[in-house]
């Protein structure tokens, strides 16, 4: 059944997709009261049929899709659509990746799957556009300003040491203005390391009404940031097991850290919390 939340955004539809496999992703479709919509991530290649399902019924035109970060749980899905559009028209991809040497680096396992987003990127370089902190971008009457990018962090980072979680601080940030000026803050999978450093940036000028929750709502930025957020509605992209923290075992009995980042959002007195584990939903 699809949640849906009254949320004054005047003709504008924003919809959490739920998870279709057990895997955490993440994946959001902005439609505007009438023209093609906005994708930001897409989820895992099994959340790739939802998606094109979605997108087709909202008339099958993206005029901005945007990647987050270079992990196969946010790009995936966008592969297997470019491969398989099924009438899917995608005007522009929005992205900004370290070098793929940096990333090879860091997480060596993912060999393969992050070259296959490389070669996608590179075959369809007349739609690709690498964005930037301080670009922003104005598709479907929205604004879109870019708030970090990965130069920020990747000389900083020997990727060597870094286990991974190097890619994490890669994420794009950026805030989405509808016209009525209600604010969405996306975090993508953003860590605590530079979590800290988007919040000595821009302190009280992250404040947002719609916050996605950094790296499905765990091991993300820490509560500073979201202190500055302030938001109205928290988006969980995590499965329920995630989201409670139950891998089988009851509720918050694995090594996940999302109800301690459930309880700064009760402090913060945030009443709305949208969960993709919950199935699809829609603020409108
Ligand atoms: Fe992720």
């Amino acid at each position: 059944m699809m949640k849906e939340i009254n949320f004054g955004l005047q003709g504008y539809r924003l919809l959490q997709a739920p998870n279709m496999t057990l895997v955490q992703m993440m994946s959001y479709i902005i439609h505007p009261p009438s023209g093609p919509v906005v994708v930001i991530d897409g989820g895992n290649t099994g959340d790739a049929d939802y998606l094109r399902d979605e997108i087709m019924k909202r008339g099958g035109e993206v005029e901005a899709w945007i990647i987050t970060h270079c992990h196969d749980d946010h790009y995936a899905a966008l592969i297997e659509i470019m491969n398989n559009p099924g009438g899917v028209k995608i005007n522009r991809i929005y992205y900004n990746f370290p070098p793929q040497e940096w990333i090879n680096q860091t997480e060596p396992v993912y060999k393969v799957q992050t070259g296959k987003i490389f070669d996608l990127l590179h075959t369809y370089t007349d739609i690709c556009t690498v964005v930037c902190e301080g670009d922003v971008i104005e598709p479907a009457g929205l604004k879109i300003e870019f708030l970090h990018d990965p130069a920020k962090v990747c000389n900083l980072i020997d990727p060597s040491t870094n286990n991974g979680y190097a890619v994490n601080d890669t994420s794009l940030v950026f805030r989405i203005a509808f016209p009525n000026e209600k604010t969405a803050l996306f975090l993508g999978d953003l860590g605590p390391y530079a979590g800290d450093m988007l919040a000595e940036r821009y302190g009280k000028k992250l404040k947002s009404d719609i916050v996605q929750m950094a790296h499905h709502g765990q091991n993300g930025v820490n509560k500073n940031v979201y202190e500055y957020v302030q938001p109205e509605i928290c988006l969980w992209s995590a499965p329920m097991w995630l989201y409670d923290n139950d891998l089988g075992r009851g509720f918050n009995t694995a090594k996940y850290k999302t109800v301690i980042v459930r309880g700064w959002m009760e402090e913060l007195g945030v009443k709305v919390h949208v969960v993709e584990g919950e199935g699809p939903a829609i603020i409108y």
